[in-house]
């Protein structure tokens, strides 16, 4: 027999986690839910109000009064806040300097994980993060720990803004892909951790098609239990 599964990705920035699970979510006609991006969206709406991000309670007053809504659209998911689409500016180099400050307050992460839990209720879904196997949905059928150097992290994301006409540097990159990391894995709540029983993918020397496969394969046998 064949059932509906819910399949969480984690890993370290820019291990290309949601390319892989837009492409599960796909394959498998499941809801595809990326959870950086909600954070990214509060950041967003946090730095255009001048809010300081250190501060837990404000942060939380605001995203209280925000709607965050992610729709499927060809580019990966239209992230749209109180009505305006804001995919392009979530992913500014601002933006991604102060997600992980958005991201370390205990108030701020327990509004977001009831958000997220809603939106995977009823329904097979793929969700990409830092805590979806070890906080998020910790009964997920399938757990994926997805790394890679930060070398070929920082490379594959110079390339991805070349083609976005970004200009950055590889040096710059890494560093920003190493500070993130660290951030995310040292707070105190839910800091970024392969989940016990989920599968580690090294993706390193793999190719996006051999990780998908990878995983569908993976999907499958949970999926037919
Ligand atoms: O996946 P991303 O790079 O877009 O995520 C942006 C930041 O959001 C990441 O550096 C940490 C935070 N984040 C988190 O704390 N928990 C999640 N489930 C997803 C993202």
């Amino acid at each position: 027999m064949s059932i509906v599964i819910k399949i969480a990705i984690d890993g370290p920035a820019a291990a290309g986690k949601s390319t892989i699970a837009k492409m599960t979510a796909e394959k498998l006609g499941y809801t595809y839910i990326d959870t950086g991006a909600m954070y990214r969206a509060l950041a967003h709406k946090a730095l255009s109000r001048n809010i300081d991000t250190t501060n837990g309670e404000e942060l939380k007053n605001l995203l209280q009064e925000t709607e965050i809504v992610l729709l499927p659209s060809t580019a990966g998911q239209a992230v749209i806040v109180d009505g305006i689409d804001v995919s392009e500016e979530i992913r500014s180099q601002q933006v991604t300097a102060h997600v992980s400050a958005v991201a370390i307050h205990q108030g701020v992460r327990e509004l977001m994980v009831e958000k997220q839990r809603q939106l995977a209720e009823g329904t097979g879904v793929v969700m990409d993060g830092r805590d979806i196997g070890t906080a998020v949905l910790p009964t997920a059928e399938l757990k994926i720990f997805m790394t890679a150097s930060v070398e070929e992290r920082a490379s594959r994301r110079h390339i991805e803004n070349d083609k976005r006409g970004i200009t950055t540097s590889l040096d710059d990159l890494k560093a920003e892909i190493s500070e993130r990391d660290r951030a995310d894995s040292e707070r105190e709540v839910s800091p970024l951790r392969q989940a016990t029983d989920a599968v580690l993918i090294d993706t390193t020397a793999m190719s996006i098609e051999e990780v998908a496969n990878q995983i569908s394969e993976l999907a499958e046998k949970r999926m037919n239990l």
